[in-house]
């Protein structure tokens, strides 16, 4: 039986299919089968990261209704073997419990991951996808905004949920930390309800990637790769400490009070 991982986020924009592929590759690289579930209705766009968005036939609409099979729906990601993508629908006015619980359960039962990007917020997706799922992984970037979201998806979560709480700190940049402009890795660990599963550097290779339809994870050499290969084998049960350099502190600045109380309700 397959593990069923619930990516979430709060915020919008925080890099949740951006992480959902590229963890899905690195997954896929160590032969494990892995399924993408784009969840986000509408504005699918997992389809575009891997150019695929041309071969779509049918979607998780289709699967849901019973009018395709999921083997059908299901599309091979190009270069990765073992990485294969269900896309989102193009519409999708109500998300049928019944059905999509069945659904999921099945699909876990046939891959080593689903990975179910969900869309931003707590929609009725959000609420079938953390119910199911083995484990959670909230997106957050080291802002407020994203952080309190953050939270508060998570806190959600965990009422309809017994998965196991982690988080992912997207877009980390060493120099807005170190000039106390941007929140440092304990200070944000410490306002979550998870476990830190790894921080993602800045790197606009993401978006250069994402325009030609490729992943940066096929860039071996950048370091946001590594951190999320490393991710990738944390997720396998490997120990791979966090780099010192992952937990550096403020150094100029004394962290400020002022948005420690955003978080107490
Ligand atoms: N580590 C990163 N460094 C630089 N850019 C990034 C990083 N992660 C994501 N981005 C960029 O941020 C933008 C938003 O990312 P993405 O679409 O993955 O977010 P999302 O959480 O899925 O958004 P939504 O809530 O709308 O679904 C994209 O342009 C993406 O390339
Ligand atoms: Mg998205």
């Amino acid at each position: 039986m397959g593990r069923l991982i619930a990516v979430i986020s709060g915020k919008g924009g925080t890099g949740k299919t951006t992480i959902s592929a590229n963890l899905g590759a690195a997954l896929a690289l160590h032969n494990r089968r892995t399924l993408l579930i784009d969840g986000d209705s509408g504005l699918r766009n997992l389809d575009l990261l891997f150019n695929l968005e041309n071969q779509i036939k049918s979607d998780f609409s289709h699967v849901i209704s019973g009018a395709e099979s999921w083997k059908n729906a299901v599309l091979p990601v190009p270069r990765y073997p073992n990485l294969f993508l269900l896309p989102g629908a193009k519409e999708l006015q109500t998300v049928p419990v019944f059905e999509s619980v069945e659904l999921l359960r099945s699909l876990k039962d046939e891959f080593d991951w689903v990975i179910i990007d969900c869309p931003a917020g707590i929609g009725e997706l959000f609420r079938i996808a953390v119910n199911q799922a083995d484990q959670l992984i909230a997106i957050v970037t080291p802002d407020i905004t994203a952080i309190q979201n953050g939270r508060r998806a998570l806190l959600e979560a965990l009422q309809h949920s017994k998965a196991e709480p982690l988080f992912i700190i997207n877009r980390v940049d060493w120099f807005s930390i170190q000039s106390g402009d941007a929140l440092d890795i304990q200070s944000i660990a410490g306002l979550l309800p998870a476990i830190l599963l790894g921080i993602v550097y800045e790197d606009r290779g993401f978006q250069r990637a994402a325009n030609l339809g490729e992943l940066l994870m096929s860039t071996d050499t950048a370091p946001a790769t590594q951190c999320l290969r490393r991710i990738a084998r944390r997720m396998l049960g490997e120990k791979i400490p966090f780099p010192k350099a992952e937990l550096i502190e403020k150094k100029e600045k004394e962290p400020q009070s002022w948005w420690k109380q955003l978080f107490r309700s």
